[in-house]
């Protein structure tokens, strides 16, 4: 009996999955080689369903007679194990992304023989643009809140940019390139304080209360799916911090983070140009166990941000503050710092990784903005948060538009020069038409 090999993803089974198993079927015992959900999260957004429920599918399907992990998108290391006999895949892939990894399977079956066979592609029919329609815009909170955990434990890096209001959620949810055979785009988003104050037009000491926050949240949940991290300043009072843990579980926020601060809390990139104070080692502990113990669920997350670079107080303070939040029960670490080079943070994350017990490293790179991912990657950082970039890219095109309005005494020159134009804004969001 020949062997045949057919790679899915299988998030959601379709006419075209079940038309390619058929041709399947009809050459030999079929093989499914079963993406990891790591090997989906290098090249798309996560599956809905995960490697295991994605198995119990694909293992009931007729003439499927074994599920294998495929680890990578690439088939290579698969099929020089089996040698199949045949390859089955819908000729979809012989343009686009995959055409290179196409290419490479069929190298690979010359070595031994092997037929690429291709049936043809259901037009109309693929799970992403399926997974779109149906999926697109909705998302449970428990499914939203988990998405973070289940992101930390599958990418080396998780990327994370700001959100201020529906508009910039819709950017992050949407906006994607692609670089060979992979699409790179954002896994969540992060809720600032700094940018949702100044899109109120109103000043970043916390003035813009949890109410006005969770509205804003509330309005960017409506038009995403993506897990967002809240900039909880401070956290509060302890008295306080509980009730905002059990109402950010219930929205399904996916993590808080909360800065050992006290006080009238000023921006951190202010750092001693204005009075900030940092609360005592034992406080801020008793408020993240406050916190933890108010979760319900297991996959919140309480990340601790220390403040010790931005108040000069030195990697010592900042270390030995990072061994007792964790021993508190942070489920992370943001380390903060407002140089122009990131040697502090590398400092940093070089004892950090010495610890015994660690949690993940959040960074975020504001002012140390030249460092890459891939560095971060090596330093041992797990959360990216880019935590101002669409409003500060957003502001000096507003201002120049209307300087252009002002100077010209009409709008045409803005119109032409600075502004997407009117067709594309009123079809900008679906259902407008
Ligand atoms: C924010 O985005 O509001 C932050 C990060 O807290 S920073 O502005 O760098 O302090
Ligand atoms: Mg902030």
């Amino acid at each position: 009996m020949s062997t045949v090999y057919v790679a899915l993803s299988a998030d959601f089974i379709h006419a075209g999955h079940i038309n390619i198993l058929k041709t399947a079927r009809e050459l030999g015992d079929v093989i499914i080689g079963l993406l990891t959900d790591e090997a989906i999260a290098t090249y798309k957004r996560l599956p809905v369903l995960d490697y295991d429920q994605r198995k119990m599918l694909v293992e009931n399907i007729i003439g499927v007679s074994k599920v294998i992990p495929q680890e990578t998108l690439d088939y290579t290391e698969n099929l020089r194990e089996i040698k199949p006999d045949y390859v089955v895949h819908g000729t979809d892939w012989r343009t686009g992304v995959q055409k290179i990894t196409r290419e490479r399977v069929i190298e690979i079956l010359k070595e031994w023989g092997g037929k690429l066979i291709e049936p043809e592609y259901t037009e109309n029919l693929s799970s992403s643009d399926l997974i779109r329609d149906k999926f697109g815009i909705g998302t449970t909170p428990d499914a939203r809140m988990k998405k973070l955990r289940r992101l930390i434990n599958l990418k080396p890096l998780v990327r994370i940019i700001e959100v201020h209001n529906g508009l910039t959620g819709r950017i992050v949810e949407e906006v994607k390139i692609t670089e060979g055979e992979t699409i790179r785009e954002f896994d969540g988003m992060w809720i600032s304080s700094l940018t949702d104050s100044t899109a109120k037009g109103k000043p970043d000491t916390e003035y813009v209360d949890i109410t006005s926050r969770l509205q804003t949240i509330n309005e960017i949940f409506d038009v995403t799916t993506k897990p967002l991290i809240l900039d909880g300043d401070t956290g509060g009072l302890p008295e306080h911090f509980h009730l905002t843990v059990r109402t950010l579980e219930r929205y399904g926020v996916s993590a808080v983070i909360i800065e050992d601060k006290i006080g009238p809390k000023r921006n951190s990139l202010f750092g001693a140009d204005v009075q900030q104070t940092q609360d005592t080692i034992d406080n801020f502990s008793f408020k993240i166990n406050i916190g933890k113990k108010a979760q319900i669920t297991e996959s919140f997350m309480i990340i601790a941000r220390i403040e010790s670079f931005i108040l000069k107080k030195g990697l010592e303070d900042a270390l030995k503050r990072a061994k007792a939040y964790i021993e508190a029960g942070a489920d992370g670490i943001m380390i903060h710092s407002k140089e122009k080079t990131p040697k502090e943070i590398l400092d940093f994350c070089d004892e950090y990784s010495k610890f015994e017990k660690k949690v993940p490293l959040v960074a975020v790179p504001s002012t140390f903005s030249t460092i890459t991912e891939d560095e971060l990657i090596d330093a041992g950082v797990k959360i990216v948060i880019y935590a101002n970039h669409l409003l500060r890219s957003a502001y000096p095109s507003m201002i120049k538009t209307a300087k252009s309005i002002l100077m010209n005494r009409r709008c045409h020159e803005a119109s032409e020069v600075n502004c997407i134009p009117i067709k594309e804004i009123i079809r900008l969001i679906p259902g407008a038409e």
